[in-house]
């Protein structure tokens, strides 16, 4: 290859890390150099299995090499991390969302642009092979003048196995479900719709909730209120005239019920799980104009579709995401990087997301409808036909 590797650190070693390190080992454009953890064990573990560095976060922050810093630490951390690696003169590719507050994004935000750097964030789920194949339907008509979109993400955090305590000062007004989730839907409606202009919604606690799964630490105790909003729901209005509803629950009797559709002048596309990359039932179907009863499932245009969730990891054990391409954006800019191009997962979609579910939190207590500020591009479509092994999907990314 007759372009730089692109040297890539990780800071936090945890859960998703796994799928992280297990995409950026596999494409030519990046060379993983170490990953870092406040707890050494677990960065030492990820460095073992991934055939890299065990650093601390010191190390991987002075090393001159080192041009993207990934930061995949908890939300309450992401912007402290982000601030760290900006200073150090790294560009950063933040897990979702890009910070826990608006303020802060924002700071992170115009600290990058002063100095010259890049910061893009998860999700890049809308590279994926679902909906980059929306995406070209979109963009050729199939669906005529896109009018409606609505999202619904219905979980039961209550019936999941985790501890799900989230930090209190995640966003102005609670965490929970919102920053957990939305995300995603926001992201993947962004990327096909382009930017919201104005948005609204309201958001409130579920009273009397207990913890229902047996097997959780906290089984029969009630759910604390600290942890934030459980039910949402936002109104969004997309400069391109479309509407969008934004519905998300985590106090459902099921442990997910995801759903994303877009309804147009000509047709209807309903979208799989905005949080996989498609196929193993994450398809895209089709209603169009003249057959208006009958939906159609539309073959993949795209590259990056999950894996079979079966196939053994290198841990041996189930890892979060596993068979998923998390992390393709960060090819991306390294990419963009090398070619002085804009990278996808942009800087402003990433405060764009934030921005949203700010004005959702805020106007459910001041009863207003808010303007957004961020204008982001829609990303820049993948090449479509590129399928099999990453060197050929990453070519998709590049072309
Ligand atoms: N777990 C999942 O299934 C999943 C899926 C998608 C996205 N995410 C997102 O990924 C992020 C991380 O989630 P996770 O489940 O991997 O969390 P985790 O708690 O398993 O891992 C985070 C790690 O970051 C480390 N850390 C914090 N500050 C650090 C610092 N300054 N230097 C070095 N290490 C530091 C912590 O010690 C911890 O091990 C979150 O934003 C989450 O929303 C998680």
């Amino acid at each position: 290859m007759d372009v730089d590797k692109v040297k890539v650190g990780l800071i936090g070693s945890g859960n998703i890390s796994y799928t992280y390190l297990n995409t950026l080992t596999q494409f030519s454009i990046i060379e993983m150099v170490g990953c870092s953890d406040l707890i050494p064990e677990k960065s030492k573990a990820r460095a073992e299995t991934f055939g890299i560095r065990q650093m601390t976060t010191d190390e991987i922050l002075a090393d001159p090499e080192i041009e993207i810093v990934v930061n995949t630490t908890e939300l309450f951390n992401h912007n402290k991390v982000t601030r760290m690696a900006l200073e150090a003169g790294k560009h950063v590719y933040s897990e979702k969302a890009m910070g826990d507050n608006y303020e802060g994004a924002k700071a992170n935000y115009d600290l990058a642009a002063e100095k010259g750097l890049r910061i893009g964030s998860a999700p890049d789920i809308y590279m994926g092979a679902a909906y980059q194949t929306a995406r070209k339907l979109i963009d050729e008509g199939m669906i005529g003048t896109p009018l409606l979109a609505y999202a619904l993400c219905f979980r039961s955090y209550p019936f999941h196995a985790m501890p799900f305590e989230f930090p209190k000062a995640f966003g102005q007004r609670g965490s929970s479900i919102t920053y957990d989730m939305s995300g995603y839907y926001i992201n993947a409606m962004v990327a096909l719709l382009g930017p919201v202009q104005r948005a609204s919604g309201y958001s409130r606690f579920f009273e009397d909730r207990v913890y229902t799964n047996t097997g959780h630490p906290r089984y029969g105790q009630k759910i604390d209120k600290l942890s934030g909003e459980t039910v949402m729901m936002g109104n969004l209005e997309f400069e391109c005239g479309c509407y969008g509803s934004l519905a998300m629950c985590s106090e459902g009797f099921s442990p997910e019920i995801p759903r994303v559709e877009i309804l147009g002048t000509e047709g209807t596309l309903t979208l799989p799980d905005p949080n996989y990359f498609g196929g193993w039932g994450n398809d895209v179907y089709i209603t169009r104009v003249g057959n208006p009863g009958e939906k159609f499932k539309v073959p993949f245009t795209h590259g990056f579709s999950d894996m079979d969730p079966e196939i053994p990891t290198k841990t041996g054990k189930r890892e979060p995401c596993h068979n998923s391409w998390r992390g393709i954006a960060v090819v991306d800019m390294a990419w963009a990087i090398r070619r002085g191009r804009p990278h996808r997962s942009s800087a402003e979609l990433a405060l764009h997301t934030v921005e949203i579910l700010n004005a959702i939190d805020n106007s459910d207590a001041t009863n207003r409808v808010y303007s957004i500020e961020t204008r982001p591009q829609r990303p820049a479509p993948l090449k479509p036909g590129f399928f099999g092994h990453p060197t050929v999907m990453e070519a998709s990314i590049d072309l």
